[in-house]
């Protein structure tokens, strides 16, 4: 299970390389499929998530080598198409095989992802999207078996701007015989690098970071290489690190861009951020303001995926701050484990109502899901005396790159035990 030990208190100060982006990689490292080819990947991040979907590609016939910060991927010949269960359990996103896999070989069989912490997580999106290029799906005892003659370009409009949904049906289009449009598509980064990365192999797909995607299928692929973006939820938490301990600390290797919607919070709760071309400063000194409304919107609105994260820099700032959090139905979790550090925190229903405090205290609380894992951190970064964070290798450790050694080499008293 594993667990941080935090003595609270310490100021951060330092410079961060930020490592490549989680969600970036996996649906690159799915995609390196269809080439049937190699494929070298740098700025890979060492994630569990990362090794898992490399053991997913290994056990259906890939080669892979991961030295360094770079995977190589080599997909030739006749993979099987059945993907193993355990990984697609552990790790949700490897339902993106399913439009790989049905575009290159016609065939795939995995198991129903199923929920996770933080909701239901239905992937009818993705179904719906795959049977309008043709594939006939049938779904039973807990197996979804995709199958087609052939997949052929349509419009697709999604009800929702779905990141999985956007991604499944990029990976199946690009092989499908004429054109694609997806409407309503997801406007993420990872999709915009997605899409470069399936256009250095040989796809054509235009408009990824808009809402409208168009893809010309292509019959045969080349090798490739590509550099995947950085993260800009990891950079996002260590920015919320530096304010939280009233720090300052360089974040390097960024897109600041991408970070947007997350400094502009910061700047709002009273941080100073200098913005360069691949690198942020930020800085902080003094109780934080509240934030009146924290939404959370796709991107480029503020990300699910740091709301937690800012919940906990919310907790200790002065006046009250409501987060509304309309992406997942269950991403509260952490709310009960900041209550247990002193937290004043009411949820109602898809609103959370965050009164600040004068400060935190120490506690043993449990990380419950990756983000909420991560916010547990942070607050502990501040928290007064000592905080146990315990289940950071089920969940912090999937989704970040030595999350430990980073914070100490910031300056945090922080220590992991097995
Ligand atoms: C991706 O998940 C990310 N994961 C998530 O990051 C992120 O929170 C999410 O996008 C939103 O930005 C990866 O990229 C691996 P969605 P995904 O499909 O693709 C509903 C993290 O912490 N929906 O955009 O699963 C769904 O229930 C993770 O790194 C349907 O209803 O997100 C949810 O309410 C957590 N039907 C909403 O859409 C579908 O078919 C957003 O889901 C698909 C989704």
């Amino acid at each position: 299970m594993g667990m941080y030990i935090i003595n609270g208190g310490n100021r951060l100060d330092g410079e961060l390389h930020i490592e490549g982006s989680k969600n970036a990689v996996l649906p690159i490292l799915a995609a390196s499929i269809i080439n049937g080819r190699q494929s070298v990947i740098h700025n890979v991040p060492y994630l569990k998530d990362v090794k898992t979907m490399i053991d997913v590609l290994e056990t259906i016939g890939c080669t892979c080598s991961f030295e360094g910060d770079t995977v190589i991927v080599n997909s030739v010949g006749d993979l099987d198409i059945n993907i193993p269960e355990k990984p697609v359990r552990e790790m949700r996103s490897s339902i993106i095989l399913m439009g790989v896999m049905l575009g290159r070989f016609k065939k795939v069989k995995i198991s129903f992802p199923g929920g996770c912490e933080i909701g239901l997580r239905p992937i009818d999106l993705h179904l719906t999207g795959l049977r309008l290029l043709g594939a006939k799906i049938v779904e039973s005892h807990g197996y979804i078996l995709c199958e087609c003659d052939k997949l052929y370009g349509n419009e697709i409009h999604l009800d929702y701007p779905s990141v999985g949904a956007t991604e499944n049906i990029m990976l199946a289009a690009v092989s499908a015989e004429g054109v694609t449009i997806i409407q309503n598509a997801a406007r993420e980064p990872e999709i915009v690098d997605l899409q470069n990365f399936l256009n250095k192999m040989g796809a054509k797909i235009t408009g990824a970071g808009s809402s409208t995607i168009k893809i010309e299928g292509v019959k045969k692929f080349h090798d490739a290489e590509h550099t995947v973006i950085p993260d800009r939820i990891v950079a996002g938490t260590y920015s919320v690190a530096a304010a939280i301990t009233q720090g300052r600390i360089v974040i390097r290797d960024i897109i600041p861009e991408h970070i947007k919607p997350i400094l502009l919070k910061l700047e709002e709760s009273g941080c100073k951020i200098n913005r360069y071309d691949s690198d942020i400063v930020i800085s902080s000194s003094g109780r934080h303001n509240a934030i009146d409304i924290i939404k959370t919107m796709p991107y480029p609105g503020f990300p699910t995926d740091m709301q937690a994260q800012m919940m906990a820099l919310m907790c200790t700032a002065k006046g009250t701050s409501i987060f509304i959090e309309t992406i997942f139905e269950n991403r509260y979790k952490h709310a009960e484990e900041l209550i247990k550090m002193g937290a004043d925190i009411k949820i109602e229903g898809r609103a959370a109502i965050v009164k600040g405090v004068n400060n935190l205290m120490g506690a043993h609380v449990f990380s419950k899901d990756l983000r909420g894992g991560a916010a547990l951190v942070l607050a502990a970064l501040a928290a007064d005396g000592t905080t146990i964070v315990d289940n950071v290798d089920t969940h912090i450790e999937r989704g970040y790159e030595n999350m430990d050694l980073k914070l100490k080499s910031l300056g945090a008293d922080i220590t992991k035990e097995k």
